[in-house]
């Protein structure tokens, strides 16, 4: 170790019930670096971090920072060696104000008096030195979700973190936001700190990062120099072989409409009108792309699709039938399918096993008098399983206790089972390592080429416009664009993010 290093992790190893997790694992994060972890889902990198953070606790090896061996019990010591994580689901408080979360815990009294202006300040001098502009004063509620996650960057800045670990922070960003991040941790290097850096997104390490660590089932298979790397070399580190081709996609020519939304409007949970008059049909036998910035009214409109929130006016009619008042057994029931954004709110049963979750949706196969068949549950878990290449391979594995990517995968291989007519999938390949996105876009494709009519909420632009047939453009609550994929370049779409259409 030298004084150049700001963290050093030897040896560490570490072991959960049914997986090794981190095997012997040696990491360098050097000072001022931005430095990319990368590897499959279920590679060990979200254990590592936490064990850095004191979230977790390493069987054996040891960790210096600053050149200093050190043992981190919990976040508070990690804290005080300036060690700042933010995870891929944000912690923050709705209630309350940006200011307010920011503060939350690390106050500055005066007198035992709580130093509001001081504090301030501080947060605002924070934000103008490394380009963090939020407003201090809004609601959690009320801002997207890159401006959330610039609140917990200035949280662990504010709380003095020099050391700062991202877990997979670009997977909910657009385009755009990701170009304005990457500017953010260049400042935030230059002025001294050291940032390592979850992601899945290879172009995203060569744009941004310095050097990368490649990790693979628990083991550290490389760490180079971002210079001496191309995106193929790193995906064939990581999963050990030369990437598959492209995703397949025939040109079929799309069947009858089968989904229709009709001049819909609807609410947010503020009450503010989100979806201002939305009119959409997808085809049998299409993927149609809904995209554009996070929070232009396509959370609500999934939401509307999957009978959890309201329509204020305007009809959904599915083969012409209206399905506003389903309930969401009622739209399974009716050969729809919801891949939902958020896993850990709408997705999953965390306490249930694999093959429980995929089971929810096909439940009634396993009913046998008052029996439930759980044998025969397992049994058919076990080829999903594969398919999907879910890991640990384990039909009996609780969710809660697998990898972000993992439970993506199993919620995923649920909603595709029975041959659903008509699928919602927003953000399928969220979280997903290279190779199990493309299976799952190739899966997507599969269920059009079989005439799913398939809705698809991303602004991977990479993905919508290679599995996409049509595209639409939503705007503050609006649509401002329908066209076919193979006429829009990256360029118009990113116009289009930014509310501007021909
Ligand atoms: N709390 C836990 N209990 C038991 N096993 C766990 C727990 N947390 C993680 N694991 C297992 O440890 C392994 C590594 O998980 P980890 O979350 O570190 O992966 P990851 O590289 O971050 O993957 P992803 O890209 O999917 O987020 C996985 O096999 C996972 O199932
Ligand atoms: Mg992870």
């Amino acid at each position: 170790m030298t004084e150049t290093d700001a963290v050093k992790l030897t040896n560490i190893t570490k072991r959960f019930p049914s997986v090794l997790a981190n095997d012997n694992i040696n990491f360098v994060l050097k000072k001022g670096e931005i430095h990319a972890l990368l590897g499959e889902n279920g590679a060990g990198k979200t254990t590592l971090m936490n064990i850095l953070y004191g979230l977790q606790r390493a069987d054996s090896g040891t960790i210096e920072v600053y050149g200093r061996p050190v043992s981190i019990h919990n976040p508070n010591d990690a804290l005080s060696l300036k060690i700042g994580m933010v995870h891929q689901h944000f912690m923050l408080f709705e209630p309350f104000t940006v200011i307010e979360n920011i503060m939350l815990g690390r106050e500055i009294h005066q007198c035992g008096v709580l130093d509001r202006k001081k504090a301030r300040k501080k947060v605002v001098d924070l934000s103008e030195s490394f380009g963090l502009t939020v407003d201090p004063d809004s609601y959690i509620s009320e801002i997207s979700v890159a401006m959330q996650q610039r609140v917990e960057l200035l949280r662990i800045l504010y709380q003095g973190a020099d050391i700062l670990i991202l877990d997979e922070p670009t997977a909910v960003l657009s385009p755009q936001e990701i170009v304005e991040f990457g500017a953010i941790l260049r400042k935030l290097v230059t002025s001294g700190k050291s940032v390592i850096v979850i992601t899945h997104k290879l172009k995203e390490i060569i744009d941004f990062a310095d050097r990368c660590t490649v990790v693979s089932r628990g083991k550290v298979v490389n760490t180079l120099s971002v210079s001496d790397v191309d995106a193929h070399a790193l995906a064939s580190m990581m999963i050990g072989h030369e990437l598959q081709a492209q995703v397949q996609s025939h040109k079929n020519a799309p069947g009858p409409r089968l989904l229709s939304l009709q001049n819909i409007y609807a609410e947010d949970d503020r009450g503010h009108t989100a979806v201002q008059g939305v009119t959409l049909d997808v085809h049998a036998g299409e993927i149609l792309a809904l995209t554009g910035v996070d929070g232009n009214g396509q959370r609500e409109i999934i939401e509307v699709l999957a009978g959890v929130r309201k329509a204020s006016s305007g009809s959904i009619l599915l083969r012409d039938q209206e399905i506003q008042n389903y309930s969401p057994r009622m739209l399974y029931e009716s050969g729809c399918a919801n891949i939902p954004e958020d896993r850990h709110k709408d997705g999953l049963v965390f306490k249930f096993t694999v093959a429980e979750n995929i089971a929810l949706r096909t439940y009634r196969n396993y009913v046998e008098g008052p029996f439930l068949r759980f044998d025969k549950m397992n049994h058919d878990a076990v080829s999903l399983i594969q398919d999907f290449n879910i890991y640990p391979a384990d039909p009996m594995h609780a969710v809660g206790e697998m990898s972000g990517g993992n439970q993506q995968k199993v919620i995923i291989a649920r909603e595709l089972v029975d041959n659903p007519e008509f699928i919602v999938a927003a953000h399928p390949t969220r979280g997903l390592d290279v190779g199990a996105a493309s299976y799952v876009q190739q899966s997507l494709v599969q269920e059009k080429e079989r005439g799913a009519a398939i809705l698809l909420i991303s602004f991977d632009l990479d993905e919508i416009l290679q599995i996409a047939n049509r595209i639409a453009i939503i705007y503050n609550g609006k649509i401002i664009a329908v066209k076919s994929a193979s006429d829009l370049t990256r360029e118009q779409l990113g116009l289009g993010f930014a509310g501007i259409a021909e």
